[in-house]
């Protein structure tokens, strides 16, 4: 098949040769549909496929009687129903039994053995996706009846509705490539003709990123959004109006069978390398384990990186492979013996809303953040949780006293989703940002544009606190033994009014404290000590200027020698760095132009914090010329121009071609030039060789 438009061949001018025309569009058009949908490959383009489309819907409508159910014409949905049927299962339709841990596994896997009286016995470990459950018959391969699980006995017909599932084959075999999808994947065998008849069993869903959408496409015209991926995959499929599911973007897995007629397996492995051949997507992360233990590992394996994937999955599915165990192992009530769902510890959790706080952040924003009653979510206990700002609480309507949906995605933070309206009593109170900062009083600002609000107060005692956290954290300046506490406690007394201030403490300050002796004192004032020589990139992190995280930190660092060079960089020179864009330059020329910003660097220069890159000043590879900027001018003794160059910026100096105001030194030789009279001017200092050599602890 390739890429270009069918030939135009005249249209059909009797019914049959219009009916063998359409039989062929069809196949071609549901090969394409499933390398679109099933492999995500597509191999045409849209247009290709549309062509495609268009010539079978212009011969339907030509030759109307055509037009079957199972034309890929016919996926935009049929008139509205006034109810659905009824559908009896043939072979039920079971639920799982639950195992919370490894070891409910195990004890599962132990009955199993037990009562197969093997030692051995192969798994499958399956994704458990979160959907609803669909059965789909298919009669001489064609697609005849689609019903919803039910009661597990009776279900509701949704022929209609399932046609529209791009991913669900209307006919089978779908001519398939001949190769497996995924490493892993049971092999596909080479189907050519269907079987009589053939009950697949399998999720509908819809993809998180679908999801996403559909809420936006639906709040954008003013309709109802969906809680979740799982209920908009169920309120889309069971819509007595199948137009409307086929607007919406649901997707398949198969996972099993129902009535099977004129196949035979032994392993459900080969059902599910069965029905990949026959064309329905299977889950690619399906695999297959000789014993429990290697099945154990991947489940914890696959469970830590499940918020990856596209799609929601509450846990995986543990299937005993041999089908001969099935009748052996026997249901018990609703539950099957032979498989189990090992489940993910939920990540959502419904909790109280106690209170809406605000924070004062280091940069002066304020932030609301929900004080919740401790619950469990995802394996840990929330407490807290951001509302990231006011417009994220007006739009979800929270109100104090609510009870929310609380949600945990890996180990993302943990984050309030919506209240629960139907859970209000009446007491409940809304919110609003307060109109002054909680901690100094100031009236907070919202600049235009911004949905933050600020406390502009430079002297405001919470941002200090949270500035002088970041200073002494991990990544920043690491001053140990120094925390929030600390950091609190020192503002409060008035110790410090700047992070700098930290470098002036006097021991009799910190005695002076509770928590403090002679020994913790000193380890304090050691751990300051230390911290000064962290480097220039550690220091501009602490520094904590907006947009300079610890990577741009890094950047800079590498750029710029020392504190004093970038301080005198303009924004244009900032911004031709790769990696710095004009938002994180025009923060770092505001933050150096601040006055009180100046003050405190010259606090830490008087202090003796290394300005310079780690390992370029101070510390154990003391490079005598670390931070200095050195101009050659004239013939020296010992050294040719380039290999006075390779001199100092070994010892860790830099050499550049000209002088200006950011040049240490002058390095002048016999017959100097024009840049002697420059440096006067400018005050730079002037060496010879000798002195040079000397700053390096060398004699010539
Ligand atoms: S097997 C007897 N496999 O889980 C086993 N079920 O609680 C029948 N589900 O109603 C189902 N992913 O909706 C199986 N890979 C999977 C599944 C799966 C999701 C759902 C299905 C079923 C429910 C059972």
């Amino acid at each position: 098949m390739t890429d270009n438009q069918p030939p135009a061949s005249a249209f059909p001018s009797t019914l049959e040769e219009a009916r063998r025309r359409a039989e062929r569009l069809r196949r071609v058009i549901e090969y394409h549909n499933y390398r679109y949908y099933v492999l995500d490959d597509p191999e045409i383009s849209d247009a290709a496929y549309d062509a495609l489309m268009n010539e079978l819907r212009a011969l339907e409508d030509a030759f109307p009687d055509l037009r079957t159910p199972d034309s890929p014409t016919q996926r935009v949905g049929a008139p509205p129903l006034e109810r659905f049927g009824k559908v009896s299962h043939a072979v039920p339709m079971l639920s799982l039994g639950n195992a919370f841990d490894p070891d409910d596994v195990r004890r599962w896997y132990d009955r199993v053995r037990r009562l197969a009286e093997r030692d051995h016995i192969e798994l499958v470990v399956e994704p458990k996706i979160d959907g609803l459950a669909v059965t789909l018959l298919y009669e001489n391969g064609r697609l005849a009846l689609g019903a919803t699980r039910g009661d597990g006995l009776t279900g509701e017909d949704v022929t209609p509705n399932v046609r529209t599932v791009r991913s669900i084959p209307l006919e089978i075999p779908v001519p398939v490539p001949d190769r497996p999808w995924t490493e892993g994947m049971p092999p596909f065998p080479r189907v050519i003709t269907p079987p009589p008849r053939l009950e697949v069993r399998g999720e509908v869903y819809m993809r998180k990123s679908d999801f996403e959408a559909l809420n936006r496409r639906q709040a954008e015209r003013g309709e109802k959004t969906f809680a979740n991926p799982r209920n908009a995959a169920a309120g889309s499929l069971r819509q007595l109006d199948s137009r409307v599911t086929a607007r919406r973007p649901l997707s398949f897995f198969a996972y099993g069978v129902g009535i099977v007629e004129g196949v035979a397996f032994a392993t459900h492995w080969e059902v599910l390398g069965y029905l990949g051949a026959l064309g329905f997507p299977i889950n690619p992360d399906a695999r297959r384990f000789a014993s429990l233990d290697e099945a154990l590992a991947y489940a914890e394996t696959w469970m830590a990186r499940r918020h990856e994937l596209d799609y929601e999955a509450d846990g995986l599915v543990f299937k005993v492979n041999d089908l001969g165990l099935y009748d052996r192992l026997g249901v018990a009530g609703r539950e099957p013996r032979w498989a189990i769902a090992y489940k993910a510890p939920p990540s959502e959790a419904v909790t109280l809303l106690e209170d809406i706080v605000v924070n004062v952040g280091r940069t002066g924003q304020v932030v609301p953040a929900a004080v919740l009653r401790p619950v469990e979510v995802g394996g840990v206990t929330v407490s807290h949780a951001t509302l990231h700002n006011a417009d994220y609480v007006q739009e979800r309507d929270l109100r104090i006293g609510d009870h929310v949906i609380v949600k945990r995605a890996g180990d993302v933070i943990p984050q309030v989703v919506r209240p629960l309206p139907e859970m209000r009593t009446g007491a409940e109170r809304p919110w609003q940002m307060p109109d002054c900062c909680p901690s100094c009083g100031e009236p907070l600002v919202r600049p235009p544009g911004e949905v933050a609000y600020y406390c502009t107060n430079v002297a405001c005692p919470a941002q200090l606190v949270r500035r002088v956290e970041h200073f002494v954290s991990r990544g920043a300046m690491d001053i140990e033994g120094f925390g929030s506490k600390q950091a609190a406690r020192f503002v409060e007394l008035g110790l410090l009014r700047d992070p700098a201030d930290l470098y002036f403490l006097k021991r009799e300050q910190i005695l002076a404290l509770e928590g403090f002796a002679d020994k913790s004192a000193d380890n304090l004032l050691q751990a300051i000590e230390a911290s000064k020589k962290r480097g220039l990139a550690r220091l501009l992190f602490a520094l904590g200027i907006r947009y300079v995280g610890s990577t741009v930190a890094e950047l800079l660092a590498r750029h710029f020698a020392t504190l004093d060079e970038l301080m005198a960089a303009t924004q244009e020179e900032l911004e031709v760095i790769e990696g710095i864009g004009p938002r994180t330059a025009a923060s770092l020329v505001e933050w150096f132009r601040r006055p009180s910003n100046r003050e405190m660097v010259e606090k830490l220069r008087h202090a003796g914090v290394s300005f310079a890159r780690a390992g370029e000043e101070g510390g154990e590879q003391e490079q005598p010329l670390a931070g200095l900027t050195f101009v050659i001018t004239g013939t020296l003794a010992s050294f040719t121009r380039d290999e006075a160059k390779t001199f100092i910026e070994a010892h860790g100096g830099r050499v550049t071609s000209s002088v200006s105001r950011k040049t240490d030194y002058l390095v002048v030789g016999e017959n100097p030039g024009s840049k002697v009279q420059k440096a006067k001017t400018l005050g730079v200092r002037i060496i010879t060789e000798e002195e040079l050599l000397k700053m390096v602890n060398q004699t010539g």
